[in-house]
Order: structure tokens, then C-alpha cells, then sequence
């Protein structure tokens, strides 16, 4: 059968193709809960489009169908690079892609239909959670023997990455959607808890290990030198599931969770320093009076920026768990902006990295068009630092006008001026999702555009 055809890295193939195609809905999802909250009244008639529908739809398409599936599209090219072999069976590959976008299309079909479970990020009914579970079951299953069968003894960093992400997302995604009770959510404060260890741990500890294993991969490739520290790699990877796997309470810092579990999350954030800084200077060092192979190759700019953001989001992910700090920051644009920086600008743009640096050695042929993805990618880094400039501001506006007691209905007017902005940045984005999804659809297609910058073309001989 066609779709579920056996061919050579078919599997990550599709995955990257899929996200393509994820992101222009997220984008489309994201511009109309932009506009919904610029002119509330604008959809008013029709139920499928008004905000508290369109907004679970635009962030869980984003985290799963485009950054989620491109990272696994990576992770299934990077296995059986690194460990010398074939994917086990691409067969079986296929048939977890497919589940995976039936059991997404599906959370999405039902969200606008207006079934949800309430619960931020696991927000899908319970048969798309079904779904999900036994798409990263599949996975784990061909990753496994993949590596059974693998040539290279050495597990390279990447892969213990993409092991860990599996497994603990199935974890994390089994307890924190409460699959095992359909109705979805347990009752109560409880209830938060698990929530917020399941919506960071989706973060942190799905999206968040996978763009590290795509950035281990990519760096010493486009440096053309091994990575600086074996002993760093091993710091990162252990420091961020013990450290990350807990700290999940720092989102409810002001509701009435207990107080040990409040030091644990502040501690714990504070402590995220030691992970997230390993692996950026182990990264850095690699990558030290290189850089201008990592400009030349737009998967190496991508996973570069990616990084940058990074530095950024766990920065101000540290500082934001202060409850000091939290008081200004909690529940207003602050945080959508630390969201929009963490979830695009650092696993979306390594995402975005690893399809660029990856689908053009899949096919065997450059991109179909190196300047559509310079472009792409300049669209983004614009539009990303717009909307964390503009939510930035906006939030502090907020945040500052509640901690002074000033009304909703007075604090509204006063940031209506951002959100106009923030939907006009929203265009940028748009743009660079109509503009990646054509180019990824005419590279699988093997075509090639009349252009002079042509990136990919120096996937032979590869460094391993
Ligand atoms: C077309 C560009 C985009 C627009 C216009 C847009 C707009 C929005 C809006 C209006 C919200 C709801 C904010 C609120 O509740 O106040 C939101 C939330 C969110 N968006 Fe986007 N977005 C865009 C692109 C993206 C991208 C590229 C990603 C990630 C890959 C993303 C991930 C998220 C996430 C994770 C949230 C939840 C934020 C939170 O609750 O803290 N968005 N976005
Ligand atoms: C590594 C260190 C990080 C720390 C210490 C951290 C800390 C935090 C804190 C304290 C909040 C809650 C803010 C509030 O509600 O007031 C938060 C929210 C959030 N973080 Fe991070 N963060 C980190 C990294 C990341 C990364 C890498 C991502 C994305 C891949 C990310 C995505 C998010 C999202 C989407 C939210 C919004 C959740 C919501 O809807 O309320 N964070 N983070």
C-alpha cells in the first residue's frame, strides 16, 4: 500500500512532511485566536472559530503536530544514523505515523466540535489519548530493536536523549491526561498537580530532549569536529530527568498546593541551570570559531538560533519560578511570551534545523529551494523576537496593573495595542509556514528551483 510504502528513511520523510503541514494549520489556529482576542466580536456567530476553542486547537497543534512531529521525524533519521543500521521496520514506522496524525487530527476535529477535557494541553478526548499512547508504544518498539540490531556499539548521546523522551512521555502522558479514567481529569488540587506535571513534563521532557538529541547530532556534523565533552553529555542528560521530571509545580505557585512541594519547584527550577548550561557549553565548545560553517548550512543556522532561544527561555524560566517574581508575571502575556520563546523559538527552530539538515540527504537531492528557506528562516527570527518583545511588554503592562488592583475591564484597553501587534508579528509567522511547507512538499518531490543558493548538497561523505 502506498502509505504505508517501504523505502529508506521513508518514515522520518513523512514525519517532516507532516509537521510541514501542521504548522500551517497551528499558524492559521494562531492567527484566528490572535484576532478573536483584537476584536472579540469578530467570529461571534460561529461556535468552531471563537477563542476558548481555537486556542487548545493552535497549542496542541503546534506542540505536537509540528514541533513534536518534526522532532520525531529527527529522531527516527538519527537512531539508525548513529547507530549504523536501517530503522527496523519502516513498515512499522509508517503505520505510528499515521496513528499519530489520526489521533491529533482527531483531539482537533473534537476540540472544535467543542469536546475537550479542560485541562490545559491535554485538552484531546480521550480516544485521540489512546491514540497517542500507542503511536509512541510503536515507536519505542522499532527504536528498540533498531537498536538491537544496530552495528555501531557505541550509543552516541542523541540516542539515550530519544530513548528517554519516549519513555517518559508515555509516562507523563498516560498519568497526566488520566487515561486510565475516560472522563479524563481526577477532582481537585490534586487534579493541578498532576496537570502541571504532565504540561511541564510535555515541555521538558518530551519536546525539550528530542531538540537537544537533533542539536547533538547536527553541531559536531556542521563543525566538522567531535562534541567537546563525553563527560558534559553525561552531566546534561542525568541532570534534566532528575531535576526536570519534578518541578512541575512552579506553574500553580499561587494556588494552595502544599509548601514542600512549592520549595521543590522553586529549588528544582533554580537548579535547571546545571542541565541547561552543560549541554549549551558543551554545544558552544564544539562549535567554537566555527560558526561560519553553522551560518552556511541553514540546518546548522536553525539549531543555532534554536539555541540561542534556549539560553533565553531557561533564563527567564528561572527567574519567572521566583514566586517574588511570579506575582507580576503569573497568568498574564508574560508567560505566553516565555511559551512562544520556549516551544518555537528553541524546540521549534531545532525542529526546523533538523528537517532542513536531514530531509535533503534523505532524498538524495538539495533542497528545491535554499533562498524560500533563507527566507523562512529570517521570517521567523523576526517574527519571534517580535512577539516576545510585544508579549514581554504587554505582560508587564498586566502585571503591573493587577498587583496595583486596577480592574480587568480598565487593564483590557491598555494592552489592546499589543495584541494588535502581536496579530500583525502573527503574519511573519504565517508567511514562513506557507513558504516551509511548499518548499518541503517540491524537495520530496525532487524537484529544484532555479536558485543559486543551494543547501544540502554536502551531505557526502558526512561526518558520522
Ligand atoms: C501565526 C503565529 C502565531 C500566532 C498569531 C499565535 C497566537 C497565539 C495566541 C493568541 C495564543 C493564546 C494566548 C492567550 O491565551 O492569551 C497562543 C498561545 C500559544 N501558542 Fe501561539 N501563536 C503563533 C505561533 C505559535 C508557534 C509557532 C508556536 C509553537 C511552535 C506557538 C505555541 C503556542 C503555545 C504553546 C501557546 C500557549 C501559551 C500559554 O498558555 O502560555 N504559537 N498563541
Ligand atoms: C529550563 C528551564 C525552564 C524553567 C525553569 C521554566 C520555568 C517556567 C515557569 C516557572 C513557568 C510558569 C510561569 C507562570 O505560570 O507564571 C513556565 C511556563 C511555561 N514554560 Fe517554561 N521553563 C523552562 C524551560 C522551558 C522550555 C525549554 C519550554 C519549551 C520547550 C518551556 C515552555 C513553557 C510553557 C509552554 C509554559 C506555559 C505553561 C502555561 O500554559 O501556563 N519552558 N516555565
Amino acid at each position: 500500500m502506498q502509505l504505508l510504502k517501504v523505502e529508506e528513511n521513508g518514515t522520518a520523510k513523512l514525519y517532516f512532511l507532516s509537521s510541514a503541514l501542521w504548522f500551517v494549520l497551528g499558524a492559521l489556529e494562531g492567527i484566528t485566536a490572535a484576532t478573536g482576542l483584537v476584536i472579540p466580536d469578530l467570529f461571534g456567530g460561529i461556535a468552531g472559530l471563537v477563542f476558548s476553542r481555537v486556542r487548545p486547537m493552535h497549542t496542541t497543534t503546534m506542540i505536537f503536530g509540528f514541533a513534536g512531529t518534526a522532532l520525531l521525524g529527527g529522531a527516527h533519521y538519527i537512531v539508525p544514523s548513529v547507530l549504523r543500521t536501517s530503522l527496523w521496520s519502516e513498515r512499522l514506522g509508517k503505520v505510528s505515523l499515521w496513528v499519530w496524525n489520526l489521533s491529533i487530527l482527531t483531539g482537533l476535529v473534537a476540540l472544535d466540535l467543542g469536546h475537550s477535557q479542560g485541562r490545559e494541553y491535554a485538552e484531546w478526548i480521550w480516544p485521540a489519548n489512546v491514540g497517542i499512547l500507542l503511536a509512541f508504544a510503536l515507536m519505542f518498539v522499532n527504536m528498540l530493536q533498531t537498536a538491537a540490531n544496530r552495528q555501531e556499539k557505541i550509543m552516541y548521546v542523541s540516542t539515550w536523549y530519544i530513548f528517554a523522551a519516549l519513555v517518559y512521555t508515555w509516562l507523563i502522558y498516560f498519568f497526566g491526561h488520566a487515561v486510565f479514567n475516560m472522563k479524563g481529569a481526577i477532582t481537585g488540587l490534586p487534579d493541578a498537580i498532576l496537570a502541571w506535571f504532565y504540561g511541564h513534563g510535555i515541555v521538558g521532557l518530551f519536546l525539550t530532549p528530542l531538540a537537544i538529541a537533533i542539536a547533538y547530532y547536527i553541531v559536531p556534523r556542521v563543525a566538522r569536529s567531535p562534541i567537546y565533552s563525553h563527560v558534559l553529555s553525561l552531566v546534561g542528560f542525568w541532570t534534566i530527568l532528575v531535576i526536570y521530571t519534578h518541578i512541575g509545580a512552579h506553574h500553580i505557585l499561587q494556588a494552595p498546593i502544599p509548601v514542600w512541594l512549592k520549595t521543590m519547584a522553586v529549588s528544582g527550577s533554580i537548579a535547571m541551570v546545571i542541565p541547561v548550561f552543560t549541554v549549551l557549553v558543551n554545544l558552544w565548545l564544539t562549535m567554537r570559531d566555527r560558526l561560519g560553517l553553522f551560518h552556511a548550512d541553514i540546518g546548522g543556522r536553525f539549531v543555532t538560533a534554536g539555541l540561542v532561544w534556549y539560553i533565553l527561555t531557561a533564563t527567564q524560566g528561572t527567574i519567572q519560578a521566583l514566586p517574588v517574581v511570579q506575582r507580576v508575571t503569573h497568568l498574564n502575556n508574560w508567560v505566553i511570551a516565555h511559551s512562544h520563546i520556549g516551544v518555537f523559538g528553541f524546540s521549534g527552530m531545532i525542529a526546523l534545523g533538523g528537517l532542513y539538515y536531514m530531509l535533503p540527504r534523505i532524498t538524495g537531492k538539495p533542497l528545491y529551494s535554499g533562498r524560500l528557506a533563507d527566507v523562512q528562516y529570517w521570517l521567523l527570527v523576526l517574527g519571534m523576537a517580535g512577539f516576545f518583545m510585544v508579549l514581554t511588554a504587554g505582560g508587564l503592562v498586566q502585571g503591573h496593573a493587577w498587583l496595583n488592583g486596577t480592574t480587568v475591564y480598565r487593564t483590557l484597553p491598555m494592552i489592546h495595542i499589543y495584541f494588535i501587534v502581536r496579530a500583525a508579528v502573527g503574519l511573519l509567522i504565517i508567511g514562513a509556514a506557507f513558504i516551509g511547507a511548499y518548499n518541503v512538499i517540491r524537495t520530496i518531490r525532487g524537484e529544484q528551483a532555479q536558485d543559486e543558493r543551494i543547501f544540502g548538497e554536502v551531505f557526502q561523505g558526512d561526518p558520522q
